[in-house]
C-alpha cells in the first residue's frame, strides 16, 4: 500500500524506519519529514498542519493509509477529513483528540468516570483563579487549557508564582487561545511513567512501559523540553503496576469515550504518575510520544503496520506484537541553547561510526540536508537509541555511540536512565 506519514521529528523518523521495513509497504511519502525520513520516505513540502493540502495530496496520489504523528493536525481534524475521503487514517477523530486539544475536557472526563487523576478546577476569570489558589498550599499546577507545545504547564512553588501564572494566562493572552482557559491542579508526587496503547475502541494493545526526561539538565534541572531522553521498559512499572494501569486507566478511558460519544482509535498515550504502586492521570497525549517512540519501537520485533491498520478497521484482537526483552535507551542530543534560543546549519558528523557498534540506530529530529552534507535544523537534532541485554549496558552504548557524533553546540544530558539504574 501507500502510505503518507505526517511529521517531521524523531517520532516520525523511528515510525518512518519502522513502516518502510513492512511487507505492506510498497510506498511511503512523509509531509514533512527530514534528513533522516529521506533514507525511508519520499519527502513532500507540506507542513504536517496543513489538514487540506495534505487531505489533496493523498487523494491526488491514491494514498491508502495515513499516518499521523503530531497532535495539531490531529486537534485539527486531519484524520476525519480522511475518512470523510474514503482514506484509511491512524489517530483519533478531532472530537476525540480533545484529550490532547483540552486539558479540562480530559480532566473532567477522567472525574465524570471516576478516573484516578490529581484534584482540580477550571476557570476563565482571574477572580475566581486567585481565590482557589489562596485556598491552596504550594506547589501548585497551572495549565493552558489548549495546545501549546509543551510550554502551558507551570509548577509553581508559591501562591504568588501561581497568580502570575494565572494573570499571564488569562489576562496577558500570552498563551493566545490555549490559555484563555486554564485547569488549576493539585501537585502529584511519585515517579512519572509513560504508557501508550493501541486501541480500536473495543481492544487495547499496551506497549512496553517508558520513561521521559522532561527537563534540559541533569537532575531533572532547567526548562522544560520536548524531552531529552527515554527509556524503555520503566521499572517504576513493576507487572503489578503495568495491569493496574490497564485496569484502572487505560480501558475505563477507552470505556469513557464511546459513552462520551467520541470513540477514540489510535494510539492513546496515558501521562502518569505512579505513587506507591498507585498510577494517576497527569495527562494524556493522543499520539505516540516523542521521544518515547524511539526505545519503543526499537524494541518492537513485529510488523508496525498490523497494530496501525487494527484501530482502523477494529481488528485489534487479531494483533500478536512481539517485543524485544532487552531494554532500549534513546539520548537525545540538542542544539545549543535548546529550549531557548539556538543557531541551525551545524554539519553533524559521525552518526555512521555510532550505528556501526551495533544495536544502534540514530534517529534525526531536527536535521536537514544542504549541499550534500547533513546538517542541524531544530533543537533536538538527534535521538541516539540502542538495545542493551539491560538497561544499564543500553545506557552505556547509547553513551558510547553520542561520544562518535559530534556538532557546534551539541548539549545532551548524561543522566538518561539513572533514575531507573539507582532503583
Ligand atoms: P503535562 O504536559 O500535563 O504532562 O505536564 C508536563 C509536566 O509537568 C509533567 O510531565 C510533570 O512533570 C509536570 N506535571 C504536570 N502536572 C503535574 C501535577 N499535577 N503534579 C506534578 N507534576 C505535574
Ligand atoms: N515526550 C512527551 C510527549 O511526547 O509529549
Amino acid at each position: 500500500m501507500k502510505v503518507l506519514l505526517v511529521g517531521s521529528g524523531g517520532r516520525e523518523h523511528t515510525l518512518a524506519w519502522k513502516i518502510s521495513q513492512s511487507p505492506l509497504c510498497k510506498t511511503l511519502y512523509c509531509a514533512p519529514g527530514n534528513a533522516g525520513i529521506a533514507q525511508h520516505a519520499e519527502l513532500v513540502d507540506i507542513a504536517a498542519d496543513d489538514v487540506a493540502v495534505l487531505v489533496n495530496f493523498a487523494k491526488r496520489q491514491k494514498v491508502d493509509l495515513v499516518v499521523v504523528g503530531p497532535e495539531a493536525p490531529l486537534v485539527g481534524g486531519l484524520v476525519d477529513r480522511c475518512t470523510a475521503a474514503g482514506i484509511r487514517a491512524f489517530g483519533p477523530s478531532r472530537a476525540a483528540a480533545q484529550l490532547e486539544g483540552s486539558k479540562a475536557f480530559a480532566k473532567e472526563t477522567l472525574h465524570r468516570h471516576g478516573i484516578p487523576t490529581g484534584d482540580y478546577h477550571t476557570f476563565d476569570y482571574v477572580e475566581a483563579a486567585r481565590a482557589y489558589v489562596a485556598s491552596l498550599r504550594p506547589p501548585i499546577v497551572v495549565k493552558a487549557d489548549g495546545l501549546a507545545a509543551g510550554k502551558g504547564v507551570i509548577v509553581c512553588n508559591t501562591k504568588e508564582e501561581a497568580n502570575h501564572w494565572v494573570e499571564v494566562m488569562l489576562m496577558e493572552g500570552r498563551f493566545g487561545n490555549a490559555g484563555s482557559k486554564l485547569v488549576i491542579e493539585e501537585f502529584l508526587q511519585g515517579e512519572e511513567t509513560s504508557i501508550l496503547a493501541f486501541t480500536d475502541g473495543k481492544t487495547i494493545a499496551t506497549m512496553p512501559s517508558s520513561q521521559d526526561h522532561k527537563r534540559a539538565f541533569a537532575n531533572d534541572k532547567g526548562p522544560n523540553t520536548g524531552g531529552m531522553g527515554a527509556y524503555s521498559p520503566a521499572p517504576v512499572v513493576t507487572d503489578e503496576v503495568y495491569d493496574k494501569i490497564e485496569r484502572d486507566i487505560l480501558i475505563p478511558t477507552v470505556h469513557a469515550m464511546n459513552v462520551e460519544e467520541k470513540p477514540y482509535r489510535g494510539v492513546l498515550y496515558a501521562g502518569l504518575m505512579i505513587d506507591s504502586g498507585k498510577p494517576k492521570v497527569l495527562e494524556f497525549n493522543v499520539r505516540f510520544g516523542d521521544p518515547e517512540t524511539q526505545p519503543i519501537l526499537m524494541r518492537l520485533k513485529s510488523d508496525i503496520l498490523p497494530p496501525i491498520l487494527g484501530p482502523i478497521d477494529g481488528t485489534l484482537d487479531q494483533m500478536q506484537l512481539e517485543w524485544d526483552q532487552r531494554p532500549a535507551v534513546c539520548v537525545v542530543m540538542a542544539s545549543g541553547g535548546y529550549p531557548g534560543k539556538y543557531e541551525k546549519g551545524f554539519p553533524i558528523t559521525g552518526i555512521e561510526e555510532a550505528e556501526a557498534l551495533g544495536e544502534v540506530k540514530v534517529f534525526h529530529a531536527g536535521t536537514a540536508e544542504r549541499k550534500g552534507s547533513l546538517v542541524t535544523s531544530g533543537g533536538r537534532v538527534l535521538g541516539v537509541t540502542a538495545l542493551g541485554e539491560d538497561l544499564s549496558g543500553a545506557v552505556e552504548l547509547a553513551y558510547q555511540a553520542v561520544g562518535k557524533i559530534s556538532f557546534e553546540g551539541a548539549h545532551y544530558r548524561k543522566d538518561i536512565g539513572a533514575r531507573a539504574l539507582r532503583r
